[in-house]
């Protein structure tokens, strides 16, 4: 399979079945038994290696501040933890923040740029989750600046890099942007937009939310060098109650909440859960793991790289298997009253997300629908705080979000396929 340059195709099916059974719970709830879970988008399934260090490094008590044994144990695995997180984005410089939420992160990295970086106006886009959004409109607010929104393509559900930059001068404080839409699923240029933007100004400060990028993509900071970017590892195959962002150099030194006896850098604020960054190398682990099955380096973020690009092409022919189905299953795109929003031939500029609708059957009735037949996916309707606005400047009244993951294999499309040709025939469109 083939999209533009890119060749792309399913996990071998020795590999396919240790990917499956590293993650809990992939064909299994404990309330509906057998299931598809394709709402991933919302947390992702957690690997069984990440739930096994959580338990062990919570059972000590001891601080990773103190100098005896078990102490200084617990310390290392923090290290290693932001070591590890380092080499996910690449970052060679800066600092890690680590918060409860993805949100708090945003808020707290964005707040002090607003709040300490000169400039009268602030651009992000209609696309951003709240957290990042409202994190501009709350401290443009309070400082004063004019909040500018970039519009989305009605077409790709991206936001296009002349949108952003027709809004950037030199008096841009910041520009916050998602690396990829948790409702269309489209990727942003972000190479592009950060080389566009700082032609305007070079110095610009930009915050991007990679919360529903980074599962499903390789990160690369050197590459797109911004000021902060934030991930949640509920949503990359980890824990629920803590995330993390990197912060530059100059956005690390900038005034902020810190205890006044830690270096100017410091961005970590009392006392750190040794099992987050246990955890957190867990799962990073195992993009290694995964990356070992086709590249025999040592190097771990080689491996990173190998194992985040493997994870793409998987969830490319998984994408590519829902479009366009198979000769015994017709895919979504031939299917007749289903509407595949947003779709567009490179799947490499897509993550593994589908905005779906059906003539005549609303999206609540749809998400149930589908439930019925023990599949889960997820209504993004106008009455939600967080689709809101994003469906608002789509022009959509709602969507049903299908977002698998890779450790998803051929015959999960095929039952979801399946499931929709019975629901569609079911409506009688
Ligand atoms: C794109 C995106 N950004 C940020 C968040 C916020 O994450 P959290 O709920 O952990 O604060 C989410 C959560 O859904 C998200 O999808």
């Amino acid at each position: 399979m083939t999209s533009k340059a890119i060749h792309y195709d399913f996990f071998p099916d020795d590999l396919q079945k240790e990917v499956r059974q590293a993650f809990y719970n992939v064909d299994f709830d404990k309330n509906i038994g057998e299931r598809v879970f394709f709402e991933n988008a919302g947390g992702s399934f957690r690997l069984k290696s990440v739930v096994e260090v959580d338990q062990y490094y919570a059972q000590f008590p001891d601080c990773p501040e103190r100098q005896h044994e078990t102490s200084l144990e617990l310390k290392s695995v923090q290290h290693k933890g932001l070591d590890d997180i380092r080499l996910l984005l690449n970052a060679k410089s800066g600092s890690i923040l680590p918060a409860y939420t993805a949100s708090m992160a945003i808020f707290d990295v964005t707040g002090t740029i607003i709040e300490n970086v000169p400039g009268t106006n602030v651009v992000t886009s209609c696309l951003e989750h709240p957290s990042a959004y409202d994190a501009c409109a709350f401290y443009a607010k309070k400082t004063g600046k004019e909040l500018r929104i970039a519009a989305a393509d009605q077409t790709t559900g991206r936001i296009e890099v002349d949108a952003i930059t027709k809004l950037i001068d030199e008096n841009t404080c910041v520009l916050s942007i998602m690396y990829a839409s948790n409702l269309s699923g489209a990727i942003m240029d972000l190479e592009t937009i950060i080389a566009e933007a700082r032609k305007i100004k070079p110095d610009l400060h930009i915050v991007v939310d990679a919360v529903q990028h980074a599962p499903h993509c390789l990160i690369d900071l050197e590459k797109t060098p911004v000021d902060a970017m934030n991930f949640a590892p509920y949503k990359f195959f980890g824990n629920r109650g803590v995330a993390f962002a990197y912060v530059s150099d100059r956005v690390a030194k900038l005034p902020h909440h810190k205890l006044i006896a830690k270096l100017e850098n410091e961005w970590e604020l009392g006392s750190p859960t040794p099992s987050d960054y246990a955890s957190v190398t867990a799962v990073i682990d195992y993009i290694c793991w995964l990356g070992s099955k086709f590249n025999d380096s040592a190097d771990r973020r080689t491996l990173i790289e190998e194992g985040m690009t493997k994870i793409k092409y998987q969830e490319m022919a998984l994408l590519d298997r829902m479009l366009n189905g198979t000769p015994e299953i017709p895919g979504m795109r031939h299917m007749k009253g289903i509407t595949v929003h947003f779709d567009t031939e490179d799947l490499s500029k897509r993550d593994l997300i589908l905005a779906v609708s059906v003539v005549g059957c609303d999206c609540d009735t749809l998400t149930k629908l589908y439930r019925d037949k023990s599949i889960i996916v997820y209504e993004r309707v106008s009455s939600s705080p967080y689709s809101a606005r994003m469906l608002e400047s789509l022009s959509l009244d709602g969507v049903v979000r299908v977002s698998p993951l890779h450790c998803h294999g051929p015959e999960d499309v095929d039952k979801f396929l399946l499931v929709t040709k019975e629901i569609l025939e079911g409506l009688i469109i």
